[in-house]
């Protein structure tokens, strides 16, 4: 498990503090503007119709809120959510029993969905496109097939991984939404939620530079705040002000733009084993022995975000800015010799 403390992944010990920090209404859930509203839209639209909400997918980078907004959208509905992830459902038999048990209306969430097996997915087709399930009973000459009719219900599928998925499955969702980096005024105003509710004293220079440093990230922000909370209790007065977050960010080695050492690691590596790219990320994972996974999910799309990486066909090179943050001089382009 990575347990980076900017990871946006979640920490096995924060499946708690999840529940009591995820926002339950669409009106408490923070930034993604875009999103909300064309959300409401599809929702008050479908229960004016008391019609079941069409398939939804949402990806994006992990700690983004994805799987909170599932249980936003199952509330906005006022159905039941099931949940379960790509993963867990291995054979036809499995996702078979959980959409027999689903109820009228009901979201079944399926997490890391681009993980579904190519079986499970051929079951999946006709239960989302005509809500029925062809099953075989008896086997060899005897062997028949039924059709049950399922209630109407909605899959929320969720993935970091768009391109890996099926496109027939990627089809079958008719609501489908991005989800971005955060904005600064919407992360302050994340981790200034997150401090009112777990009661942590902290000034608006404290807001401002957890924030900052949180890339973009609500798990992150969350997961900052509370490391920020233990250095102002040991070693400030318990307040968190701009210069004792940084103090705390500093000492977690989490920089000015929210970089950890991996991160600034993949840079380096860039820059002075490859001449600064382009480099394939699966070479660059093998040249610090982390893993591709990490690297791709959590690693690589904040740094394009930041504009250090460009990713070409043929590998990633590092930019101008990249240099600059790591106090490198850019290189020269050398001149291109004349045709003429
Ligand atoms: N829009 C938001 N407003 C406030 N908090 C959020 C928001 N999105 C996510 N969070 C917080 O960040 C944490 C991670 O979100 P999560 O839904 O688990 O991300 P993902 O499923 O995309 O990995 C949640 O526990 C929640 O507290
Ligand atoms: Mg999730």
């Amino acid at each position: 498990m990575d347990e980076r403390i900017i990871s946006p992944r979640r920490h096995a010990d924060e499946v708690a503090q999840d529940t009591t920090l995820r926002p339950r209404l669409l009106a408490e859930y923070i930034g993604q503007e875009r999103i909300k509203q064309n959300l409401s839209i599809c929702v008050s639209a479908a229960k004016a119709r008391s019609e079941s909400l069409d398939h939804v997918l949402l990806y994006g980078p992990p700690g983004l809120g994805k799987t909170t907004l599932a249980h936003v959208i199952a509330h906005e509905m006022g159905v039941n959510i099931k949940v379960t992830s790509g993963p867990a459902i291995e054979r036809p038999g499995d996702l078979a029993a959980i959409l027999t048990n689903l109820r009228q209306g009901d979201i079944l969430f399926i997490d890391e969905v681009h993980r579904l097996g190519h079986a499970v997915e051929e079951v999946l087709y006709p239960a989302m496109e005509d809500f029925c399930l062809d099953i075989i009973i008896g086997k060899g000459p005897s062997a028949r097939s039924i059709r049950l009719t399922l209630p109407s219900f909605t899959i929320i599928g969720a993935t970091t991984r768009i391109a890996m998925m099926t496109s027939p499955l990627r089809d079958r969702f008719g609501i489908v939404y991005r989800l971005d980096f955060y904005e600064p005024a919407a992360m302050e105003a994340i981790v200034g939620r997150t401090s009112r509710i777990l009661g942590i004293p902290i000034e608006s220079g404290g807001v401002a530079t957890v924030a900052r440093r949180a890339r973009g990230t609500p798990r992150v922000a969350n997961r900052l705040l509370k490391r920020v909370r233990d250095y102002a209790q040991v070693r400030a007065e318990g307040v968190i002000t701009s210069a004792v977050a940084q103090e705390a960010l500093s000492l977690l080695e989490v920089d000015a733009l929210g970089l950890d050492d991996i991160d600034r690691k993949i840079l380096q590596a860039i820059i002075d084993k490859f001449d600064g790219g382009p480099v394939g990320l699966e070479t660059i994972a093998a040249s610090l022995s982390e893993e591709a996974d990490t690297i791709m999910d959590v690693c690589e799309p904040y740094l394009l975000q930041l504009g250090f990486l460009e990713r070409t066909p043929r590998g990633r090179t590092a930019t101008a800015r990249a240099y600059e943050h790591l106090g490198r001089a850019y290189p020269q382009q050398t001149a291109q010799p004349s045709l003429l």
